[in-house]
């Protein structure tokens, strides 16, 4: 069955089985790899991805229910890796394994978002459903308030440059 959504600012259309959750859209389907397998049961948050800038579990919602939305990945976070909540998790060395780090960096980009001056009391409220098993959770609340300190209140829109191209495409099919 054909579904047609939008992913990192491209419109994408992929024919597969109406229960195919998105994780595995996104992965085995638009090669987009960041996005990881943790739990598949939406106990982890190693598959956050933002629908509509809302940090939402890619591995437990079906492609039948996403048609024409908008998703962005940690691949369209930014075009360059740019986004404050990246050079913040850069600056204070966030991750140590970091298979959880793509679905860590989705959850706090998209409460900055929300809050882009957030107390410990909030980020430990936004980010208990994704879990560590390095245990890097003080490191990810230093650079979530780091992230807050570059300013800019992270932003959950795709990269300028995809969201560009899908405008030219619009702009060929009127
Ligand atoms: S893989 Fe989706 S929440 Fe764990
Ligand atoms: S950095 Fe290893 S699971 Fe989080």
């Amino acid at each position: 069955m054909s579904f047609s959504l939008k992913v990192n600012g491209k419109t994408v259309t992929v024919d597969v089985p109406p229960d195919m959750p998105l994780l595995w859209v996104l992965r085995d389907v638009l090669e987009l790899k960041g996005t990881k397998y943790g739990c598949g049961v939406a106990q982890c948050g190693a598959c956050t991805v933002h629908l509509k800038g809302v940090p939402v579990r890619s591995c437990s919602i079906p492609i039948s229910a996403l048609q024409g939305t908008e998703i962005t990945t940690i691949e369209g976070l930014s075009a360059q890796g740019t986004h404050p909540v990246q050079q913040a998790w850069q600056e204070v060395d966030v991750p140590q394994c970091g298979y959880c780090q793509a679905g860590q960096i989705m959850s706090a980009a998209a409460l900055l978002k929300q809050k882009p001056h957030p107390s410990d009391a909030d980020i430990d409220a936004a980010m208990t459903g994704n879990l560590c098993r390095c245990a890097t959770y003080n490191r990810i609340r230093k650079a979530i308030h780091r992230a807050a300190d570059i300013g800019a209140a992270p932003s959950a829109k795709p990269a300028a440059k995809p969201a560009d191209e899908d405008a030219q495409q619009m702009e060929t099919t009127r």
